[in-house]
């Protein structure tokens, strides 16, 4: 069971806008799991299992994969790894997503107390986005521009080599910002009213972004969210 000092957030915001660099860093800083159903697909199309079959047409066309295989996935990361508290990136992505996570959080007593909504210009989403390269052997993140490995086409962490994600193509970038006004950007709403909801400016160095993600972190309300 989750303590009362576990920290059980969402990072929700549009392709590109940085969830899974801020994941990472939350995920450092404060110790919780960082549960990415992005990166969990990607592993289910690797590792060629059945969900990853059903799901790879879907992601490489930019489009969201079905809620049922999505929920399941999230839902059982979050009893597997989430005990201690978690960082969702990249779920709830619609809003029978974030209905079916509310009402398993109910059940164990445990619910979301932030959800961050990081916000960023269209052109600055297309700019991270088309310039974007990840290690296809660890998965780490890089930028042409912001963020270049030391030693162009090879992972400073593992030396494994730098390549685009085909959704990171002009085409699926388009696609994934249309589907992000269509069915995502509604989520929005959802959680319109409840205190959770918190919107953070996601313009700027990623160091600059983090410290404005810590500070809505630290006081939900008034109160500690841990
Ligand atoms: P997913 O991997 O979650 O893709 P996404 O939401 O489109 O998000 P991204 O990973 O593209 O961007 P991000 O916001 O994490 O930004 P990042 O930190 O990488 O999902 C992929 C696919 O899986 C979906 O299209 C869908 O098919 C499927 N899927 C996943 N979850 C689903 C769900 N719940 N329901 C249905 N389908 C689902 O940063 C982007 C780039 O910018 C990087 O290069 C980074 O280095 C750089 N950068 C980041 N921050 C900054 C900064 N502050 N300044 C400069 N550069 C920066």
């Amino acid at each position: 069971m989750a303590g009362d000092q576990a920290i059980r957030m969402a990072l929700f915001g549009p392709p590109g806008v940085g969830k899974g660099t801020q994941a990472v860093l939350v995920e450092n800083a404060e110790g919780i799991a960082h549960i990415s159903t992005g990166d969990a697909l990607r592993k289910a199309v690797a590792d060629g299992t059945e969900v990853g079959l059903k799901a790879k047409a879907y992601m490489d066309r930019g489009e969201l994969v079905p809620d049922d295989v999505v929920i399941a996935i999230a839902l059982d990361s979050i009893g597997r790894e989430g005990r201690s508290g978690f960082i969702l990136d990249g779920f709830p992505r619609t809003v029978a997503q974030a209905d079916a996570l509310d009402k398993a959080l109910a059940e164990l007593g445990t619910p979301l107390a932030l959800v961050v909504n990081l916000q960023a210009p269209e052109d600055e989403l297309v700019r991270r986005l088309s310039g974007r390269r990840v290690c296809a052997r660890c998965g780490v993140n890089y930028h042409i521009e912001s963020k270049p490995p030391a030693v162009p086409g090879k992972c400073d962490q593992c030396g494994g080599d730098v390549i685009q994600r085909e959704d990171d193509r002009p085409e699926a970038i388009r696609n994934r910002l249309r589907v992000y006004e269509e069915k995502t950007a509604p989520v929005i709403s959802y959680y319109a009213g409840n205190s959770v909801l918190r919107n953070v400016d996601a313009s700027g160095a990623a160091d600059m972004v983090f410290e404005r993600v810590e500070a809505v972190l630290k006081t939900v309300n008034g109160q500690s969210v841990r």
